[in-house]
């Protein structure tokens, strides 16, 4: 069973996650991030609908990469646009666990959705 570890503002909070059974909330891909975040009751942000169409999911990879699926050329483009990007960056929402996995939740992300196509910086909570 697939241990995913969320830090958000410091905080370190885990899942043990059973993918075989965890049911689908319909934002993202299925077993993604942005999937198991919602499963567990944290809110990630994901304002286009876990479409592949903003930033809003934007995590930092710390650990187990290599538990998520390859990243594609749609995400990395949309990943281009987003606020604080580093190498370790992926969509939430594109990133599929089959694994371990330790990620960062930015402080800050951006908000195309909201604001009209606009951008907004928003805080987290
Ligand atoms: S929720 Fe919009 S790109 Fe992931």
């Amino acid at each position: 069973m697939p241990r995913v570890v969320f830090i958000l503002n410091g905080e370190r909070r885990m899942f043990d996650v059973d993918l075989a059974t965890m049911p689908y909330g319909h934002h993202g891909r299925p077993g993604s991030l942005l999937d198991v975040a919602l499963n567990v009751g944290l809110a990630l942000e994901h304002a286009c609908g876990g479409n592949c169409a903003c930033t809003t999911c934007h995590v930092i990879v710390k650990s187990g990469a290599e538990h998520l699926s390859e990243l594609q050329e749609l995400e990395a483009d949309r990943l281009d646009t987003a606020w604080d990007l580093t190498p370790q960056s992926r969509l939430a929402c594109q990133a599929i666990v089959s694994g371990d996995v330790e990620c960062e939740i930015p402080s800050y992300t951006r908000n195309y959705v909201e604001e009209g196509g606009g951008i907004r910086l928003g805080r987290r909570a």
